[in-house]
């Protein structure tokens, strides 16, 4: 149990806490009104921030993104920046996690009576944290995991841009199924111009022949992503920000991904056929290997206030 706690506490939010209506509840109890127009049109915004080892990591940047989103979409938030961010320390807090998942959210809310007007709304905010979840468990990353290119093609930026973290996952849910018919963890969408774009959670990138491939659009600007070119950019790699075909994707040396839940996550099969035949390439290992390290550098780690347990 992390300082600050009590036994109560911990006990109540043991699986999760969640803050709803400017409340602290356990996880399994919190709601949302049924015509938060965030439910039914689903007209929010969201971010995921880990915690790892007692501190979040790039804090400051998540809330940034979701800020701009919330700037995005018009929405006006009942909570101000250091109230959201002390909101986020309050929760983690309330559950004495020190490895966990946090997803902060704002909707749209309800349409003012009469009125189908969604400028109307009172805009509301809602949070969660619950045990830190994976896209796939770190002991099996270092094998990497198989990837399949999904039918669906990701919904096109000019219909719903993806740089604001959104809730419409049709195209996303569809290749998660279509991945687990197939036995392969985790699917890529291409755009309708059969570019590489990005997956249920997660950024792409491609190593081939010396460089690093990662779409520069279509996709969201992930905080994985971020930290994966400062580390490319560091190691003095040769990256390529820009549109990246198929046919660099199925010629790849190597593939990885990033996201916020699980990190850098090399793959090992593209619709069932080994990535690469070098097996001494280990840029993704590499990659990996830093953006854990870069876990306790004070640059990235905020420590969680442990001490906002019962405030
Ligand atoms: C569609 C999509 N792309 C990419 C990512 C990765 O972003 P981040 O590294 O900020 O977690 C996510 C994260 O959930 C996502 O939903």
């Amino acid at each position: 149990m992390m300082a600050g706690m009590n036994i109560q506490d911990t006990k109540i939010f043991a699986e999760g806490a969640a803050y709803v209506n400017g409340a602290f509840v356990p996880v399994a109890e919190a709601s949302v009104p049924l015509t938060d127009l965030g439910f039914i049109r689903s007209d929010a915004t969201y971010d995921v921030v880990h915690v790892w080892n007692g501190n979040f990591f790039r804090l400051n940047d998540h809330v940034d993104r979701f800020l701009g989103s919330c700037d995005r979409l018009r929405f006006s938030l009942p909570l101000a920046k250091d109230e959201l961010i002390r909101m986020l320390h309050g929760m983690v807090a309330r559950t004495g996690f020190d490895k966990a998942y946090v997803n902060f959210t704002a909707t749209r809310g309800r349409l003012a009576k009469g009125s189908r007007n969604p400028l109307d709304c009172e805009n509301r905010v809602y949070g969660f944290t619950i045990p830190f979840s994976w896209i796939a468990p770190f002991d099996e990353q270092e094998a990497g995991i198989d990837m399949i290119v999904a039918n669906p093609e990701r919904t096109a930026p000019e219909t719903l841009d993806p740089t604001i973290k959104n809730f419409q996952w049709g195209d996303l849910t569809r290749g998660m199924i279509e991945a687990s018919d197939t036995g392969a963890k985790v699917a890529v969408h291409l755009n309708r111009h059969g570019n590489v774009t990005e997956g249920a959670g997660f950024n792409t990138f491609v190593f081939k022949d010396g460089t690093l491939w990662t779409p520069d659009a279509g996709v969201l600007m992930g905080i994985t992503r971020r930290t994966v070119l400062e580390i490319a950019e560091r190691q003095g790699l040769d990256v390529r920000v820009t549109t990246v075909p198929e046919k660099i994707l199925r010629d790849a040396d190597e593939i990885f991904i990033s996201s916020t839940a699980g990190g850098v996550i090399p793959i090992r099969s593209l619709d069932g056929t080994p990535v690469g035949n070098k097996s001494n390439s280990r840029v993704a290992l590499d990659i990996r290997e830093t953006y854990w390290t870069l876990h306790d550098d004070p640059a990235y780690a905020t420590p969680v206030r442990y001490d906002l347990a019962d405030v």
